[in-house]
């Protein structure tokens, strides 16, 4: 080869580099183009190093140093290439379409439909199926099936938010024992968890609207003895086999005689073992059997109704019922599982 053909044939290389440098698209293709312009074995550029010895001696000093110079502006323009398809690669495994999916939103169980839950549970075992009941209720089915007298004070316009045109929001789950016993003969055996309403204030201990769970069992026979085994039984189940109950006597006009449940447990608050009232309880009033059309002279039962609000308060140390009502998600994001 002559130093002309050399120098031909370098300048042709340095030509054709940068359109050929650009015009490669990604990774892959640049790694070839740098085999074939500047690889170690083959590519252009070693060809024009090995045609350096066949040039006359005095002219490959000079033809050297063109060769480098050739070389080590290919060398740059293939790094900035490199630099940019690196770069490139990067943005666009943004959109990669097999990156982990974003996390979904998992939704939990509200902690006063936990309680429900689980009390319904504990009362299946038993033989008791659930019953539901309207929330739009008549007076009849709210208080006189239930055996409240005309002037009784829960009937007072400032206790009861009565509806337009007759008929009020129901202040009780009871009124689900008279027309459960309406459509069902006796053997009986019910647990009717819903709301229910008050003119009450908003406040740390009250809510215009809270859940009630009722209970019924009628049939023929059934004595305090059976109420007595039953919700021990339950509150032993619920919180606990070692824990103590206690009857205490109270009033209800459904019920006669009427107790209030009481179980000793420490709530983990500081104040150590004490009676937590959990429920209202009773013999069903033959009056209210009456009312929903049962023989009171050959059935009895036993009703008991528990509000699912406070137990989930003293169960989970809440010590406010209003952020039982706010939908704060860092509030229910701590009862999922
Ligand atoms: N209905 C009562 C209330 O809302 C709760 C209650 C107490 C229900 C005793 C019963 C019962 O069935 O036997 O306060």
């Amino acid at each position: 080869m002559t130093l002309e053909e050399f120098h031909s044939t370098c300048s042709a290389l340095a030509a054709d580099a940068p359109a050929l440098i650009a015009a490669v698209a990604d990774l892959g293709a640049w790694g070839d183009l740098r085999n074939a312009l500047v690889g170690r074995t083959s590519g252009r550029l070693t060809d024009i190093m090995s045609a350096l010895g066949s040039l006359p001696k005095e002219d490959r000093r000079a033809a050297g140093q063109l060769a480098n110079a050739t070389k080590v502006a290919i060398e740059e323009l293939l790094e900035k290439r490199r630099a940019e398809l690196a770069g490139a690669a990067k943005t666009i495994s943004l959109s990669d379409p097999t990156m982990p999916a974003r996390e979904s939103w998992r939704g939990s169980v509200h902690p006063v439909s936990l309680v429900i839950d689980e009390i319904s549970g504990i009362f299946r075992e038993l033989g008791f199926s659930i019953a539901l009941g309207p929330e739009a209720e008549t007076e009849w089915y709210n208080f006189q099936a239930l055996n409240f007298p005309a002037d009784h004070p829960a009937m007072e316009l400032h206790d009861t938010l009565y509806l337009e045109g007759g008929g009020l929001l129901r202040t009780h789950t009871s009124p689900v024992q008279i027309r459960t016993l309406q459509k069902y003969p006796p053997p009986v055996r019910i647990l009717a968890p819903g709301n229910v309403y008050r003119r009450d204030f908003f406040d740390a201990t009250h809510s215009p609207m809270f859940a009630q769970i009722e209970g019924l069992a009628v049939d023929e026979g059934i004595s305090f003895a059976d109420l007595k085994a039953t919700l021990t039984h339950f509150a032993k189940r619920f919180y606990g086999a070692s824990k103590r109950t206690r009857f205490r006597p109270s009033f209800f006009p459904f019920t006669e005689p009427s107790a209030e449940v009481d179980v000793e447990v420490d709530l983990g608050d500081g104040r150590g073992l004490r009676w937590v009232e959990i429920m209202g309880c009773g013999l069903v009033h033959p009056s209210v059997l009456e009312s929903a059309g049962v023989d009171s002279e050959k059935y009895t039962g036993w009703a008991f109704g528990m509000g699912p609000g406070r137990i989930a308060q003293s169960r989970y140390g809440i010590p406010d019922c209003r952020v039982m009502f706010d939908s704060d998600m860092r509030f229910l994001q701590q009862f999922a599982k």
